[in-house]
């Protein structure tokens, strides 16, 4: 989809539909609703008093314009925004995700909208992003942009039957009321799409079936980000990491025709000297459970079994697009776990790329295993903080539903930060605690440790598991198990793969390159609030 920002009038544009939003439970029309109200003789405000239209969140009407009424589009949409008082940038994103919708089913193929908000100078900081008082210009277009990217999203590869009666929006126009907010609009605009973008690329490598998206796929779309002057790539194969030692992962490949890749993605946008982030993504291409198999029974969604690091590959990417000032190194184990011949069978013993052994119990336990020696190389670079994120517990969607990613590691801060990149980018994480008692779960009687710790706890045990293979880094895991596929539709989240995962990654870094921590600003740290002019056009 093009988008194209201007100023002007809303008024005057000669688009398929011109979208305006209005907060619930408001009577009165105001700005440019009011102006066009006036043009379509009233119509507008006699929806909103019959009490058809309240401004319910990402409620949708739609007036046609008549003839002889001096409007140019074809058709003007109401989306309502949900209450004033309760607004934020993640409502911005639900109403525009639905209305985009809604516009595009239509069978319009151009949409223009409005973009509210103050410039930055003007507006006091909202802090999480919270709060549409506190909204700028640049966070509610960049809002709009994602929200237009990510309900728009469809997944049609594979439809030849009816494949030309796919609707399709061509052209979205922001069109921005205060010209002196133009740039800054046109700077949300670039990040809202290097954002929405970037969760639309990993729906696409996770509903894209492990037929086609196997561990190869995923090496080749890693050297294609590594184009980028700035990134680059290696690409483990099976035979280095044998020489290397990576016996974890390299026991889960062992029931699969397909080859494992150990990818990995160095992105430098500042000195050589500085310490990297990193991030490890689980990036299991198939998961059958292995010998300890699973039930038949939505086995299919296992595709997605990758998103953790689809999720590290858009994060590098965006960090790249965006030019951050900062080192990242993204990890990606990817192998598929099958169940064939040679498979790892319950009780085999592994030694990791660590040296600790590990007692298979569960072959269906595989993410912490490629991600043990993931953490392990990872660990290396003596990276300043190492994030891994994985669909790693069936735990996880028991523990927090679907509505929150669980956080776990061992540095509060971090996890705040965490939590914070989350809120902020619409990907809420929630906290488990990692304490001492949960390890006696993982103890072997005849290896360093076991690969499951039974039942209870089980998201917190996993992570506990992981924690073994950190060394002394400042460290976080992200379970996405719980929010990677949705089984319904949702505002901008449609059936299938969600995402999930991107846009969190993405926000921290870009927290990071702007020194915007919010774990060091609820510390009272000042350099935490530090921005350098060149830093600050990424926020
Ligand atoms: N990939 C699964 C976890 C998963 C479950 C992801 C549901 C998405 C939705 C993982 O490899 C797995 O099988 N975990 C097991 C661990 C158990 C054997 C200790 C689980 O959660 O059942
Ligand atoms: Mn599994
Ligand atoms: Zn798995």
């Amino acid at each position: 989809m093009e988008i194209a920002v201007k100023t002007g009038r809303i008024e005057d544009e000669a688009s398929d539909a011109v979208l305006l939003s209005h907060w619930e439970g408001e009577k009165t029309l105001t700005g440019e609703t009011a102006a066009f109200n006036t043009r379509l003789k009233g119509r507008l405000g006699e929806l909103l008093k019959s009490g058809e239209f309240t401004g319910r969140l990402g409620q949708i009407s739609v007036v046609h314009i008549a003839p002889g009424e001096r409007v140019r589009a074809k058709r003007v949409v109401l989306v309502g925004l949900g209450r004033r008082k309760e607004g934020s940038l993640e409502k911005i994103r639900q109403a525009m995700g639905k209305a985009a919708k809604a516009i595009r089913d239509l069978g319009a193929k151009s949409l223009s909208t409005l973009v509210h908000g103050r410039t930055a100078s003007t507006t006091p900081r909202s802090g999480n992003g919270g709060g549409s008082r506190g909204v700028t210009a640049r966070e509610a277009s960049r809002a709009m942009v994602e929200g237009a990217l990510l309900g728009l999203y469809q997944f049609t590869p594979y439809r030849t039957e009816q494949a030309d009666e796919v609707k399709t929006l061509k052209r979205m126009t922001v069109v921005v009321g205060d010209a002196r907010a133009v740039g800054e609009v046109r700077e949300g605009v670039r990040l809202g799409r290097i954002v929405g973008e970037a969760s639309t690329f990993v729906r696409d490598l996770c509903n894209h079936p492990a037929n086609v998206v196997t561990p190869t796929y995923i090496a080749n779309e890693a050297r294609k980000i590594a184009k980028d002057t700035r990134v680059r790539c290696k690409v483990l194969d099976r035979s280095q990491m044998q020489r290397l030692g990576m016996g974890a992962i390299l026991g889960v490949a062992r029931g699969s025709h397909e080859p494992p890749k150990f990818v990995i993605l160095e992105y430098r946008g500042a000195s050589r000297a500085e310490r990297p982030v990193a991030l490890v993504g689980k990036t299991i291409t198939f998961d059958s459970g292995g010998i300890s198999i699973k039930p038949a029974e939505n086995m299919e969604q296992m595709k997605a079994d990758m998103t953790g690091g689809a999720a590290v590959l858009a994060a590098i990417r965006a960090a790249a697009r965006l030019r951050l000032p900062l080192n990242v190194i993204g990890i990606i184990p990817a192998t598929e776990n099958m169940p064939g011949g040679r498979a790892t069978k319950p009780g085999d013993i592994l030694t990791s790329l660590s040296g600790k052994t590990i007692e298979v119990i569960n072959t269906d336990a595989e993410g912490r295993l490629i991600l043990a020696d993931g953490l392990t190389y990872a660990a290396r670079y003596k990276p300043k903080v190492l994030v891994d994120i994985a669909t790693l517990t069936g735990a996880c969607v028991v523990a927090l539903g679907n509505h929150a990613i669980g956080v776990l590691g061992n540095n509060e801060s971090l996890i705040t930060e965490l939590r914070a990149a989350g809120e902020q980018a619409g990907e809420r994480a929630w906290p488990l605690p990692l304490w001492e008692e949960y390890y006696d779960q993982i103890k072997s009687d005849v290896a360093d440790m076991k690969n499951t710790g039974g039942r209870p706890g089980g998201t917190i045990t996993a992570a506990a598991f992981l924690s073994k293979f950190v060394g002394d880094a400042v460290w976080a895991h992200l379970d996405i198990a719980s929010t990677d596929w949705s089984d319904r539709e949702r505002a901008y989240i449609p059936k299938g793969a969600t995402g999930v995962g991107a846009r969190l990654l993405i926000q921290f870094l870009c927290n990071r390159a702007t020194g915007r921590r919010a774990g060091a600003r609820a510390n009272g740290d000042r350099a935490g609030r530090r921005r350098s002019p060149r830093k600050a056009a990424v926020r």
